[in-house]
């Protein structure tokens, strides 16, 4: 393996949302050599609750800002010292790009250019000796798969949805900067998170929260669709590994080789909390409801991971019962975050979606 690359001075975007919170605690947790600024717009999705507890580390320094915004990300990059970016910021979730999709091109599509060439000109400038940029993107921009078959990192790209096919264009523009001035950049693509800090509008935590307040469990479709989950500590263990030993210009797939159908991770939260909250068995299972399913829904996701595996090193640490168990007791543990995240602009789209119940 060469030599690994060691970041000083690392910007995180994104990083006030679930997957960027996790990450940055991570790396200042592992890396007591390096910085790290977070640039993120506290949209929605954003919140500095996430990062309680390293405000007062003089090794991480919070920007409230746009990844569209050229002038403040030159500003950043030449003040700062960056000499690597892990690119979180995005609008991440699948059923508001479709219903809106405008902001969706302009965060996940412009705002990677914007990055991209910023990042570019401070790497040719010639002002900093070595430079990564890493993109972290999803399964998803491979489409859907059958019953059987894994997405592997040479699988056409198919996008389905709005979201899905902004991240494919952002990742696109990552290859074309590696391939046409031979910016070092990196992608990985990684399969559904989940554990602590997870906004309530993706499946497991809106289940956990809805089995709690007794509300209806609104199971899309069928229930039969099929997603690969992995905790996001070890994502996050993923992105590290990349950043440092990956080869730039390199894709990464990342995924817990843990495949579950939708209906059976509702029926699996249901009974554990059922027992963690006293309830007899079966009473959270009542609040399963199905409902119209998501328009162009995605039947399957399953990750070939060996590339990380064989080239990296890298494999999921957590088990999924040790992982799900840990992640339903940090909700049970934070509700007051729940309640902060949940109130506001997230009522009137979680009522909009599904109509108040
Ligand atoms: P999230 O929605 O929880 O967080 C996104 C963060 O980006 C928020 O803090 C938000 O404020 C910030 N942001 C949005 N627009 C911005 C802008 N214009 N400028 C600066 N900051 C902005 O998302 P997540 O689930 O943590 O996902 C993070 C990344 O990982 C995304 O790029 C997503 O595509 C990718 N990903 C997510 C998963 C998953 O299961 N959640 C899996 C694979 C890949
Ligand atoms: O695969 C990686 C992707 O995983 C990431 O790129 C996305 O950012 C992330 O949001 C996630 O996308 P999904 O669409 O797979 O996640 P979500 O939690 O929205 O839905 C998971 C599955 O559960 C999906 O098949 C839809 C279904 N679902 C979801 C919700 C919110 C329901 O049945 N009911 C629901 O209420």
């Amino acid at each position: 393996m060469a030599k690994s690359f060691k970041p000083v001075s690392l910007l995180v975007t994104g990083g006030a949302g679930f997957i960027g919170a996790n990450f940055i605690h991570h790396v200042l947790q592992g890396n007591p050599g390096c910085r790290v600024i977070n640039l993120d717009l506290l949209t929605y999705a954003g919140n500095l609750e996430n990062l309680k507890g390293i405000e007062a580390d003089p090794r991480y320094e919070f920007v409230k800002g746009d990844i569209c915004d050229a002038e403040l990300i030159a500003a950043i990059l030449y003040r700062e010292e960056i000499d690597a970016v892990v690119h979180f910021a995005a609008e991440s979730h699948v059923d508001r790009s479709i219903t809106g999709p405008e902001v969706f091109v302009r965060t996940n599509v412009l705002g990677t250019q914007v990055l991209l060439e910023e990042c570019r000109k401070r790497w040719v400038s010639g002002s900093v000796a070595d430079f990564r940029f890493l993109q972290v993107s999803t399964d998803e921009v491979y489409g859907s798969l059958g019953s059987s078959g894994l997405f592997t990192e040479s699988t056409p790209l198919a996008a389905n949805s709005p979201y899905s096919a902004s991240k494919a264009g952002a990742d696109l523009l990552v290859r074309a900067y590696h391939e046409t001035y031979g910016f070092p950049a990196l992608n990985t693509r990684c399969s559904n998170n989940y554990g602590p800090y997870q906004f309530p509008e993706k499946l497991i935590p809106l289940m956990i929260h809805n089995i709690i307040a007794q509300k209806p469990l609104p199971v899309y479709g069928d229930g039969l669709n099929v997603r690969d989950w992995l905790h996001v500590k070890d994502h996050s263990r993923a992105v590290e590994a990349v950043l440092k030993n990956g080869l730039p210009g390199g894709v990464y797939n990342v995924g817990g080789n843990n495949e579950w159908r939708n209906i059976d991770i509702v029926n699996l939260v249901c009974d554990i909390l059922d027992k963690k909250l006293g309830r007899a068995l079966g009473s959270s299972r009542k609040l399963i409801t199905f409902v119209k399913d998501r328009p162009g829904h995605d039947r399957r996701y399953a990750i070939d991971a060996s590339k990380m595996r064989k080239e990296l090193g890298w494999e999921p640490s957590y088990t999924f019962e040790k992982g799900i168990d840990e992640t339903i007791d940090w909700y049970l543990d934070n509700q007051e975050w729940v309640r902060e995240v949940t109130s506001g602009a997230y009522r009137d789209y979680y009522e909009n979606m599904y109509g108040e119940r």
